[in-house]
């Protein structure tokens, strides 16, 4: 269906007032850069890691879903270079003392210019060569680059000394491979499989914003692959496939979707190779979605010396031991959420008004169907046949204010995809009205055959 495009200030501006994202600790005043899920965002990304979870870990008989924690062993953090490198390079400009991210800043400036690729002295250069302005105050005179450790660090027990300091993981990867001889062992798991997880992670990013594109807390959805060594190559571009598979299943834009592929220079020096998918978000461009990663056995390897436990595999196909080689794919829910968002959101020009609707794939909208009584008279009624049938298999909302019309453009701006009106003809002939919220199309339903009427329409 052809849509039109929208700014990005526009869509949020959307989102906040009906109910998907809220500014956090709002009566307070905010805190800024951060946000809570609404009862809509809520539904859809449950929805959304529910179809993550068909897709990679429930139809797959080698990938095993964990819950690994938020705080670790701070030695977790210092075995993976965490502690001493998961840095960013934060500026100060000497006239207005606004802060920047150096990369950031020279990105937006010079769109031509690798950053990523870039070292703490080259990204210095730049920053120092004057070509570079402060996008507060026009200057362009900037403090050297210092290295701001980015992992949160709060402290456990009762003392605030530094035996007891821990960090929120930057990340939920790393929960997967300290696992790995847990899973490996307890699920008599053999090579290739995978370890998974969903929850949240934590950066103290310099410049966090662009809503919740990028915030100081998040949520990932991370596999970790495991097989043997020297068919990286193979399982790099399998997972390629499998990610592009499921953005392309859950709806999204083709024509916004790209891979970009990490240069050599930007690759860690352990990985054979690291690709993203970006998304064209509105007003904003093209922004990195997920990424998918070979890590060889980099971290397997590093927890292994620096814990002194074993984490090689003994092969049964033929008795040799290895440290296996993994593919990681990790995806930032909060991105591919708002990826979505911004494909679904339109305002369409009707006959006599306008309408906004946000054409959300029918599997993850907030609500899958609303259920409206006509009249207040019916409700009663219509709560008695029709919310027990439909809440069983749907997230259903039951809806009484305001005119069928209003509900019915209410119901289109959050994305619902049916609408089932209750009216007094229902009294006798125990039917009801489905409205289609794409087509605006109106069908008389008996209330017997409304749930395989629903079950076909979601599964066409
Ligand atoms: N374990 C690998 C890893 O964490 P990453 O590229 O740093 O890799 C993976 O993060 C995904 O997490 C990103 O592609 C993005 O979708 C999401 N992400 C990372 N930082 C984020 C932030 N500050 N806010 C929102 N999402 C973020």
């Amino acid at each position: 269906m052809e849509k039109n495009e929208f700014e990005f200030d526009k869509i949020t501006t959307h989102l906040v007032t009906s109910g998907f994202i809220y500014p956090s600790s709002e009566i307070y005043g905010g805190i800024s850069n951060t946000w809570d899920y609404g009862p809509l965002g809520t539904n859809m990304k449950n929805h959304l890691k529910e179809l993550w979870r068909k897709h990679f870990v429930v139809s797959n008989m080698n990938i095993f879903q964990i819950d690994p924690s938020i705080i670790m062993n701070p030695k977790v953090w210092e075995a993976t270079g965490h502690v001493a490198n998961f840095h960013d390079p934060l500026i100060d400009c000497k006239y207005c003392h606004s802060r920047f991210r150096a990369d950031d800043l020279i990105k937006k400036q010079k769109p031509d210019m690798n950053v990523d690729a870039m070292s703490k002295d080259e990204l210095n250069q730049i920053i120092q060569s004057g070509e570079i302005k402060c996008p507060n105050c026009g200057k362009s005179s900037f403090t050297p680059i210092r290295q701001f450790q980015m992992m949160f660090k709060t402290t456990i027990g009762v003392t605030e000394d530094k035996a007891s300091t821990v960090y929120l993981r930057p990340e939920t990867a790393q929960g997967l491979f300290v696992n790995f001889k847990n899973v490996q062992r307890t699920q008599r798991a053999k090579l290739p499989f995978g370890i998974c997880d969903i929850g949240k992670a934590f950066r103290n990013e310099i410049t966090p914003g662009n809503f919740t594109f990028r915030t100081r807390e998040f949520e990932q959805m991370e596999i970790e692959f495991f097989f043997k060594p020297g068919e990286d190559l193979k399982w790099f571009e399998y997972w390629k496939n499998e990610c592009l598979e499921f953005v392309n299943k859950i709806g999204l834009n083709k024509e916004k979707l790209r891979f970009r592929d990490h240069s050599a220079k930007e690759l860690a020096f352990y990985s054979k190779a690291t690709c993203d998918i970006e998304y064209l978000y509105p007003t904003l461009g093209w922004g990195e979605l997920m990424g998918i990663a070979s890590r060889t056995n980099y971290d397997l390897t590093r927890h292994a010396e620096s814990s002194g436990q074993d984490l090689s595999y003994l092969d049964p196909t033929d008795n040799s031991r290895y440290v296996p080689h993994v593919i990681e794919p990790s995806f930032g829910l909060d991105r591919l959420l708002l990826a979505l968002l911004c494909d679904a959101y339109d305002v369409e020009q009707l006959e006599k008004d306008q309408r906004i609707v946000m054409h959300i794939d029918k599997k993850l909208a907030p609500y899958s169907v609303a259920i409206l009584p006509l009249s207040n008279k019916l409700n009663e009624r219509a709560k008695e046949r029709l919310w027990n049938l439909i809440s069983a298999e749907y997230d259903a909302v039951f809806d009484t204010t305001g005119s069928i019309g209003k509900r019915y453009r209410r119901e289109d701006a959050i994305g619902t995809p049916y609408c089932v009106t209750f009216d007094f003809d229902s009294l006798d002939d125990d039917a009801v009205t489905v409205r289609d919220r794409d087509t605006m199309k109106q069908e008389r339903v008996k209330i017997s055959e409304l749930m395989t009427y629903l079950y076909a329409k979601f599964h066409e």
